[in-house]
């Protein structure tokens, strides 16, 4: 039972420290761990080139990456073989760190159990013998616990976002917390009570292993979505039968005050099929792909000739330091 911690944070800064405390509490419930620094690595972004995503339709390969000289091979292998997670990210502007979105974009379509399990089916059905299909650690069920720290309240949209890396990649998250009004370097240290809370974090998520994924119990702050526990709802159209979503994993549901004035998000059976976090909505989404984004109009081979007057109009600035088309690598000075 492998326990993986990660931190988004300063070299030993409040985030390092609660992640730290978290995998101390995995370990004593009896997790191998293993501890990294995002900081330390160096992840290209995401193009968009969309290979991943075609060598899994069109290949049921395993959605290799077209980026190379990076260490997000390393990390990839780190996550597809743990069995338990417990990610911390410090809160930059009420999100994760842009350094964790770089993974988790990285860790998009090409992880995605939905896809994954169509690639496997493809594979299958059309006897494709060569190259990788998907990582079969990917099905593994696997926990998490979601960790954001931040120097105030402005925190809206760290754990939505952190949570996405684990609904993508059917983890299933055990425990989330938000710390707040953690400033100072090293503060969280006078904090006994927080310390606390993550090392029961850690802790809950070798046990919820132990027990099997499957029976494991919730123990992070209920939030509104009854499905994944998110606190943000997205108020949509107005005249539309179901004006509200949860921000995470996209369930319609209703948004309704009690005398008492408590709110509550409320999504009916007949809703929860649809939501993102179950493999019903991300099989419904990839055939919503298939029907209506990725199918070309009958004109589309009129694309480039539509498009010449934009690729016409105006020559992007380029950085002032480097020649025309190159780009910059980790620490290269200007
Ligand atoms: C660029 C930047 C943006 C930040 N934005 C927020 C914010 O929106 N909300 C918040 O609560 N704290 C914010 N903070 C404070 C950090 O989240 C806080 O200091 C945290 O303890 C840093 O974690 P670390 O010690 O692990 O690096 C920000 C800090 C930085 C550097």
């Amino acid at each position: 039972m492998k326990v993986l911690g990660i931190s988004c944070g300063r070299r030993m800064g409040n985030t390092e420290i609660m992640v730290k405390e978290a995998l101390m509490g995995a370990e004593e419930a009896g997790a191998e761990v293993q501890f990294l620094r995002l900081q330390d690595y160096y992840i290209k972004p995401c193009t968009g080139c969309n290979s991943c995503a075609i060598d899994i339709m069109e290949k049921g390969g395993g959605g290799a990456c077209s980026l190379k000289n990076d260490d997000f091979p390393f990390i990839d292998d780190l996550v597809m073989d743990c069995d338990g997670l417990v990610l911390g990210s410090p809160i930059y502007e009420k999100s994760p760190t842009g350094l964790f979105k770089t993974l988790e974009d990285r860790m998009g379509p090409s992880h995605d159990q939905g896809f994954r399990i169509v690639a496997q089916k493809i594979r299958e059905e059309k006897g494709i013998t060569t190259g990788t299909g998907p990582d079969p650690r990917a099905f593994k069920p696997r926990a998490a616990s979601l960790i954001a720290v931040g120097g105030s309240e402005w925190d809206t949209l760290a754990l939505p976002i952190m949570g996405m890396f684990c609904l993508t990649m059917q983890m299933t998250v055990v425990d989330q917390i938000l710390i707040n009004w953690i400033g100072l370097p090293k503060v969280v240290t006078f904090h006994d009570d927080k310390l606390a809370r993550v090392h029961r974090s850690g802790k809950h998520v070798a046990e919820s292993l132990k027990k099997g994924v499957e029976n494991a119990e919730y123990i992070g702050e209920p939030g509104m979505c009854p499905l994944c526990h998110c606190k943000l709802i997205e108020v949509r159209h107005g005249n539309d039968p179901y004006p509200c979503i949860c921000a995470l994993c996209g369930v319609r549901g209703t948004l309704t005050t009690d005398a008492d004035g408590q709110v509550r998000f409320t999504v009916s059976d007949e809703d929860r099929p649809h939501s993102h976090l179950l493999l019903s909505g991300k099989f419904e989404h990839l055939q919503e792909l298939a029907d209506v984004s990725l199918k070309p109009p009958a004109n589309y081979g009129e694309a480039n000739a539509r498009s010449q007057k934009y690729r016409d109009y105006l020559t992007p600035l380029m950085p002032p330091a480097r020649e025309k088309g190159k780009k910059a690598e980790a620490g290269e000075e200007l």
